[in-house]
């Protein structure tokens, strides 16, 4: 689990700004396409992430943080979304007040996972929900909010990959032929797909250990095995990406480590080096059973979840900085002013500037060495004679003439000074 700090401060991590860039755009996007924000406790009964997630997912069986409270109950922090945004769409009857809801939530999310670059203990997930329609477009708008959100974020480098899993008419005749193949192969898999093969053979087909890559390669595919009314649905996704102009690989691999997903499902991979193997930034898909299944009214719905660790990693690596220097630094020339000064960087910013100011005191020399540090555009320096005569200089810390600017007018001033 990581601190997030701000400025260089970071370590590892990306600075806060650049998570508060991140966090900033999604919301302007999510707004853009009509998704209200959903707040979920943290905390939920064990129960819903082992009837939604499954029982048999490594998410579930070996990464939740689960604990009894001093009411005996089981409970877990949350793995992911998902089970929380559908558990509080029941519980608020949301169907009755709206036929088509859209959700979107920012926070974090818990798994016992083996650390590394990209993959954490405490992570955080950008991610969206749409109950109430079964149509490809539902599926496509998701995936269009993502591309044009990593658009925004300016990472171009992250393929759409894109699968289906059919539904109960066609996937159990599809595991049935996956079985048969990889227990043909049992000797060939690693110890973890060898136990899959027992009690989720899918997961065999996104296990990244080589041999069993090697098996997967010549597995069944499941896009051979749709039923007619998956196989339109998955066309009409396709489509419609291509109406739109964005660009996907079909992946048959793309099963999801998590039991709820019935026909699409996608991931954005991204190739960049600074993830290592934690390469893909989201993912998501249908779950149109999963609502009637934890008691609710029985429907559809699709979804996304982006990791936001990995995803200002990514932009980390690209250099981008965000969070903008003070516009000027209040510097005091002597005692008597240090009052007026203070008073002044308070005016300042409720007018809206960024200001900073020293509230150790101390020479006018290790003021200027620390306007220096903040990069402010500019440095004001009030001493007695400012204080008398109303005006001083501003003085642009990146070199050129001071502009001399009556204390009345400081923010107008700063504001209409050409950038340089
Ligand atoms: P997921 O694939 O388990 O899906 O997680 C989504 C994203 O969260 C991953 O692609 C990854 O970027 C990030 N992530 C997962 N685990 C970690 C970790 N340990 N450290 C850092 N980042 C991580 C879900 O959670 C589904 N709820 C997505 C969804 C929403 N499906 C439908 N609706």
């Amino acid at each position: 689990m990581n601190d997030l700090l701000p400025g260089e401060l970071g370590g590892d991590m990306a600075p806060v700004e650049v998570w508060q860039h991140v966090e900033r755009t999604a919301r302007e996007l999510f707004s853009r396409f009509g998704y209200g924000e959903i707040r979920t406790p943290v905390v939920e009964d064990t129960a819903l992430f082992v009837r939604s997630v499954g029982e048999e997912t490594d998410i579930v069986g070996k990464e939740m943080y689960t604990f009894e409270d001093k009411g005996g109950r089981s409970l877990s922090l949350r793995p992911e979304g998902t089970a929380p945004a559908v558990r509080s769409f029941i519980e608020h009857s949301v169907a009755n007040q709206e036929p088509l809801t859209r959700w979107y939530y920012i926070g974090p999310m818990f798994r016992y996972e083996r650390m590394k670059t990209g993959r954490y203990r405490q992570f955080f997930q950008i991610g969206a929900e749409a109950i109430g329609s079964r149509e490809a477009a539902q599926d496509v708008e998701l995936m269009d909010l993502v591309v044009q959100l990593l658009e925004a974020l300016g990472l171009k480098e992250v393929s759409l990959n894109l699968n289906s899993l059919g539904d109960d008419a066609c996937r159990p005749a599809f595991q049935q032929k996956l079985v048969e193949y990889l227990t043909a192969h049992r000797a060939e898999l690693c110890e973890d797909c060898q136990r899959r093969l027992e009690n989720n053979p899918m997961r065999v087909l996104d296990c990244k250990n080589e041999k069993c890559q090697a098996v997967v390669r010549s597995a069944p595919n499941i896009l051979q095995f749709l039923c007619e009314p998956c196989k339109a649905h998955f066309e009409e996704v396709k489509r419609k990406l291509d109406a739109l102009g964005v660009r996907y690989v079909i992946n048959s691999q793309i099963v999801r480590g998590l039991d709820y997903y019935t026909r699409t499902t996608f991931e954005f991979i991204a190739a960049h080096p600074a993830l290592g193997t934690a390469s893909t930034v989201g993912g998501g898909g249908r779950y149109d059973k999963l609502l009637k299944s934890l008691g609710g009214p029985d429907l559809p719905a699709v979804g996304f979840g982006l990791g936001l660790d990995r995803l200002t990693l990514l932009l980390k690596e690209g250099g981008q900085k965000y969070g903008a220097p003070p516009d000027v630094f209040i510097a005091v020339a002597d005692e008597g002013s240090a009052d007026a000064a203070f008073t002044l960087a308070s005016k300042l910013r409720r007018e809206g500037l960024r200001v900073e100011f020293d509230t150790r005191g101390g020479s006018l020399k290790s003021q200027m060495k620390r306007a220096d540090k903040t990069k402010a555009r500019f440095a004001l320096v009030l001493g007695q004679a400012e204080r008398e005569s109303g005006k001083a200089q501003l003085k642009p810390m990146a070199g050129g003439e001071p502009i001399p600017v009556a204390l009345t007018e400081v923010a107008q001033t700063v504001r209409a000074a050409p950038q340089g």
